[in-house]
């Protein structure tokens, strides 16, 4: 039965990928259960850079089972074309299952975030404008297009014309795009329910029969805690829950089946787009720390907005997911700083100090870090593959992470390559453990 999830901590960025590929080596299924190509996980082997962003990240060993569940939302020409672009690097994709009751991003929900986007001017969220949120919003409507119902003609196309009905007033500077045709979007979208059929399944059955047969499944979080519609930074989030909880609804299986849940995150904080960073840094040493960890979005190119390690919202991140693991990337990327901030406090607009994070939006608009300093390090870390070749001050600091936070940290990233990684101590206590000595 043993089944990890992997979440981001933080606001999305943190690894997930690397990690996920990591451990899928010894795993017999890889699933992503929400988000969609909004997402951009990274893999780095052999020097070779492989950028996913609805493809789970397991797919690159061959015919390992890769599934997209019912949680995450799918843009049939963004999977046909990474399909495509797999297979001409020679990655077998065979073990692709997509689940049936997915809901499919429509050329209209490109428009409408743009457009959402636009209207709400200097207030907009930054969105990634791949169509997430108004996907999202007609599932919750009820007017969504689902994997199904591209194999069969008429109902597809009853199904758009209901879609569009209400959208027709903020559809309308978009009248006369020949995407929106009635018969050419039936069409195209046919055309990529028949290029995708060998893959669509009844996923919700798979994952109960791997988890029944004792298989190791890793449930593939996207995005992060912070970015979560319930829990994160709202309005500033995305459309879906990137919470472990989520793993559950987005696949199909109850909590009792989830063993244990990892949360990612990186030696400081990243956010792309707009909305509140209590820890953002200004000036040069953001530019530093941006450069040097190549903190640019996998999406969207965009430049992340770079802050200090904020152990406010880490805490935060591990109740809502029950953490039972950290795992902490790009330790590397703080080598030369002789002295690290870490956040343990916030304070607010009156100068009043708090310890929690925010559930007022108010509150949290005005919120920044009060940090304690540790010292830094020089020495890098790009080779380091046991605890103890680490630097003392390196130890000291992710020390001090997994007793702020209250959670073990398992693994360490020293670098973008798969085999950057630290094992550490307490990963002998985890699922992992277990599987890497198989
Ligand atoms: P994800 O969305 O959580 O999968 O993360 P992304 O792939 O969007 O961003 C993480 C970036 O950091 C990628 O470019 C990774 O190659 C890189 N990365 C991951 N772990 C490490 C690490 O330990 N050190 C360094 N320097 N880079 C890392
Ligand atoms: P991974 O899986 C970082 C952010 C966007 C924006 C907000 C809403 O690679 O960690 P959306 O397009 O989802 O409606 O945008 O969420 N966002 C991400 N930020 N990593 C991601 O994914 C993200 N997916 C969405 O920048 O602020
Ligand atoms: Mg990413």
């Amino acid at each position: 039965m043993p089944s990890i999830v992997i979440v981001g901590a933080q606001w999305g960025d943190e690894g997930k990928g690397k990690i996920t590929d990591l451990l899928a080596e010894r795993s017999d299924a890889v699933i992503r259960f929400q988000g969609g190509n909004n997402a951009g996980h990274t893999i780095v082997r052999d020097g070779q850079v492989w950028k996913l962003h609805l493809m789970p990240s397991g797919i690159l060993y061959p015919g390992k089972t890769c599934v997209i569940g019912n949680g995450v939302v799918i843009d049939p020409k963004v999977l046909t074309d990474e399909l495509e672009e797999l297979r001409r690097r020679g990655v077998d994709t065979g073990g692709l299952r997509i689940s049936a009751n997915a809901h499919v991003i429509m050329p209209y929900h490109l428009m409408l975030d743009t457009a959402g986007e636009a209207r709400l001017g200097s207030l907009q969220i930054g969105t990634t404008r791949r169509g997430i949120g108004p996907c999202y919003a007609d599932k919750a409507a009820r007017l969504g297009i689902r994997v199904q119902d591209l194999l069969d003609e008429k109902i597809l196309k009853k199904k758009i014309v209901a879609a569009l009905e209400p959208k027709r007033l903020s559809l309308r500077p978009f009248a006369k795009d020949p995407k929106l045709d009635l018969q050419t979007m039936t069409e195209d979208y046919m055309t990529y329910g028949h290029r995708l059929e060998q893959h669509i399944a009844d996923t919700t059955r798979l994952v109960w029969d791997l988890l029944e047969d004792g298989r190791q499944v890793i449930f593939e979080g996207a995005q992060g805690a912070l970015l979560d519609i319930d829990h994160g930074t709202y309005p500033f989030v995305t459309s879906s829950n990137p919470i472990a909880a989520a793993a559950c609804i987005g696949s199909g299986v109850g909590p009792k089946d989830i063993d244990e849940i990892w949360g990612i995150t990186k030696a400081y904080a990243t956010r792309v787009g707009a909305g509140p960073f209590p820890t953002e840094m200004e000036g040069e040493q953001g530019e530093l720390l941006r450069e040097r960890g190549g903190e640019f979005g996998t999406t969207t190119g965009r430049a992340r907005r770079v802050g200090w390690l904020d152990l406010v919202a880490l805490r935060y991140a591990a109740k809502l997911n029950s953490l039972t693991a950290l795992a902490v990337t790009k330790l590397d990327v703080l080598s030369g700083l002789e002295e690290l901030y870490v956040c343990t406090r916030y304070r607010g607009a009156e100068g009043a100090e708090f310890d929690v994070f925010p559930y007022h939006q108010t509150v949290l608009h005005h919120a920044t870090g009060e940090y304690e300093t540790v010292p830094g390090w020089e020495e890098d870390l790009g080779e380091c593959r046991t605890e103890a070749e680490l630097p003392q001050a390196a130890r000291d600091y992710l020390a001090a992470i997994s007793d702020f936070v209250g959670v073990p940290v398992v693994l360490v990233g020293v670098g973008p390559g798969r085999e950057q990684v630290i094992w550490t101590e307490a990963a002998q206590h985890t699922i992992a453990a277990n599987a890497l000595a198989r």
